[in-house]
């Protein structure tokens, strides 16, 4: 990696004496089953070694337990993380939307599987297994006769409604590859995602309603589908009843057409690495990866993580607060509860709608047990004020965490004030490419240190690589990049139509080794504490976004000569995106330039990719063999001016000044 591109040096592993360790709550144990699904750590270090050193044997046992297949494996893996050709459960065939329903509809059809609760919080329903099932195949069937088969992608534009987890499971269920974009996307992002993904079909609704604000949904398809040729059909779930305009021949209501079909539809019998869905993520370039995940192995890591990782248990209620737009969602708002049979809340609204005691309230209410979502919404909620946690939160056991760093005060703040010291933290950490968590606390069974993600989960196997080097750095109290030995049944396959992409990013980088694209210490106990992205990732309120994507956006201004984008702390989003930019007419450079900057990237990638600053600078800080150096422009935005490091090997040492000094004008 050039030096161009890394960033800052992260901070050290903390010493012994400066962190804290927390033991599991006894209360834990008072609520529940009153029991985790392990007996204790020693029973996780037993089974954890079972899995490094048995794979086969672990997975092969976990996989017949949590999964029903309809025909059986013979070979559990094969492939390696060298050839990039791993599968899993290769001779198995089953369907994920059975696993996911029909298996709890048969023997528990009166169960809650989803639980919405609507942006208004009077507005919310309960959908039982029975009905979901029905539900499931109704949209299955109207699918089907939109000529959807096997292996086609249906792409998936929806909020946070029940609507959502049925088309998912509509599409698994017809051996359809879901792709799902999140709502938040604007129209030109969900047309580069519906033409990559090569879909046929959009399912969308006429609008949204998030934190009681509407948003035009169908119109942003619309935008899109104008560049998409290729989508032959667009299914429209009325979620407001506004007025939305129509193609005719193309635009189908959702409640016209279930009407038409029986409400039972068989499951299309899939192999275990047939794909299951693409989820679009950000990547180093410009073009977002569609990072591909196939049946069997994802649906064993959703279920195994969902089953050891938040000990769900049959009578749980399980609130993740992640959007289905993003991996979190896919995992731990569907599969993971779904697998297991146990009822999943949606939430369609924000934490801070009508006030910030509503997630408390969604927990009281529905009786919650685990509850999952990002520090970004902690921090927030933090900072709005204790007065706001009126509610008792009695059956809360397991709290998770997501998606960035949890600063220890955050933690503390969440164990003492959320959890009333009775719940167990968990921070786990994972990626949309390795499908399920990867490092984590099991809930009741693992010490906890805030910050730290703690220990790896079954099947993982974490080196610590020296980036300079390359080399593994054994033993413990090392900083490095974190990669993973072995592959597991979730991690992703590739990315869609760029296998060699997929090779370079993650299974290139270090032969023999899956490549995170993080840093990562090991402390003196073996505990892993997770840096950030060492790519040029930005981590915005948990959203995973590229700094090369934004700095496309910008270059899409006729303005715009030339630009560089950085993440910069920010005590609410985490990180926040500063862009610099050069202007082909330095005379341009005014306060509507720079909003009209801001509004760009709102509308070619969506408002939670804006930067929160523009800086027009004359010149951009580059080597001479044009590396723009990213580095320079993090440091003087975060005061370092003076650590700037060798600045010999810029074209132009003299810009640094210049860039200092418009950073200092505007602040
Ligand atoms: C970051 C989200 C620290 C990390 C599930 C990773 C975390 C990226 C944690 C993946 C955590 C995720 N602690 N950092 N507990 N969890 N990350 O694909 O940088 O949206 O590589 O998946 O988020 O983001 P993605």
């Amino acid at each position: 990696m050039s030096e161009g591109d890394s960033n800052p040096p992260q901070p050290a592993v903390p010493e012994a004496h400066e962190v804290d360790t927390y033991h599991v709550p006894k209360a834990f144990f008072s609520k529940g089953t009153g029991k985790a699904h392990l007996k204790d750590l020693d029973h996780y270090h037993e089974l954890y070694k079972h899995s490094i050193d048995d794979p086969h044997a672990f997975w092969a046992k976990l996989a017949r337990e949590l999964l029903t297949f309809e025909r059986d494996f013979q070979t559990v893996h094969s492939g390696s993380l060298t050839n990039g050709d791993n599968a899993w459960f290769v001779e198995g065939r089953l369907n994920a939307s059975y696993n996911c329903v029909d298996r709890h509809a048969f023997k528990n059809p009166n169960k809650a599987a989803i639980i919405y609760e609507a942006d208004e919080p009077s507005e919310g329903r309960t959908i039982t297994y029975g009905e979901l099932l029905r539900e499931v195949c109704r949209v299955a069937y109207v699918l089907q006769q939109m000529g959807v088969k096997k292996g086609d992608t249906v792409a998936i534009y929806l909020p946070m409604i029940p609507e959502a987890i049925i088309a998912f499971l509509a599409i698994t269920r017809i051996g359809a590859i879901h792709s799902v974009v999140f709502a938040g996307f604007s129209s030109d992002s969900l047309k580069d995602r519906v033409i990559d993904a090569r879909s046929k079909v959009v399912i969308t609704a006429d609008e949204g309603k998030r934190g009681g604000k509407l948003i035009g949904t169908k119109k942003i398809v619309d935008e899109a589908l104008k560049k998409c040729p290729d989508v032959k059909h667009c299914l429209v779930y009325r979620r407001t009843g506004t007025e939305v305009p129509w193609t005719e021949g193309r635009d189908f209501w959702w409640h016209e057409e279930v009407e038409k079909w029986p409400n039972y539809i068989a499951p299309e019998s899939m192999s275990s690495e047939d794909p299951l869905f693409l989820l679009y993520t950000s990547g180093s370039t410009g073009k977002p990866k569609g990072v591909m995940h196939t049946t069997a192995g994802y649906l064993v890591g959703a279920a195994a993580t969902g089953k050891y990782v938040f000990d769900i248990h049959d009578d749980d209620v399980f609130f993740c607060g992640g959007d289905v737009g993003w991996i979190t969602g896919h995992t731990y708002v569907v599969y993971a509860p779904l697998l297991l049979g146990v009822a999943s809340v949606v939430f369609e609204g924000t934490p801070a709608y009508p006030n910030f005691s509503r997630y408390w309230e969604v927990i009281d209410k529905h009786n919650v047990s685990q509850f999952y979502v990002a520090p970004t919404a902690l921090r927030l909620l933090k900072r709005a004020g204790d007065e706001h946690i009126k509610s008792e939160m009695n059956n809360l056991r397991v709290l998770g965490s997501v998606g960035e760093p949890i600063a220890a005060e955050v933690w503390k703040w969440y164990h003492e004030k959320v959890g009333k010291e009775e719940a167990h933290i968990v921070d786990t950490y994972w990626q949309t490419e390795t499908g399920s968590h990867v490092i984590t606390p099991l809930a009741g069974i693992t010490s906890t240190k805030p910050g730290s993600a703690s220990l790896p989960f079954f099947g993982i196997e974490p080196a610590i690589i020296d980036p300079v080097s390359g080399e593994e750095l054994k033993g413990n109290d090392v900083e490095g990049v974190l990669a993973f030995k072995q592959p597991w049944p979730s991690m992703a396959r590739t990315v869609w139509g760029a296998h060699k992409r997929y090779m370079d990013t993650y299974l290139n980088v270090y032969k023999g080794f899956y490549f995170t694209g993080d840093g990562a210490g090991r402390d003196h106990e073996g505990y892993y504490w997770i840096r950030g992205r060492v790519d040029d990732g930005v981590n915005v309120s948990g959203h995973r976004l590229s700094t090369a994507e934004i700095e496309a956006a910008l270059i899409e201004s006729p303005l715009v000569a030339e630009a560089a984008v950085v993440g910069v702390h920010d005590d609410l989003t985490g990180q926040a995106v500063n862009a610099f930019v050069a202007l082909k007419d330095p005379s341009q450079d005014n306060d509507q330039t720079k909003k009209d900057l801001i509004l760009q990237v709102r509308k070619s990638i969506g408002p939670f990719a804006a930067p929160k600053a523009v800086f027009v600078i004359p010149d951009l800080p580059k080597t001479r063999s044009g590396k723009i150096m990213r580095r320079i422009l993090r440091k003087i935005l975060s005061g370092e001016e003076e650590s700037l490091g060798d600045t010999s090997t810029l074209s132009d040492p003299a810009v640094v000044d210049k860039i200092i000094e418009r950073v200092h004008a505007v602040r």
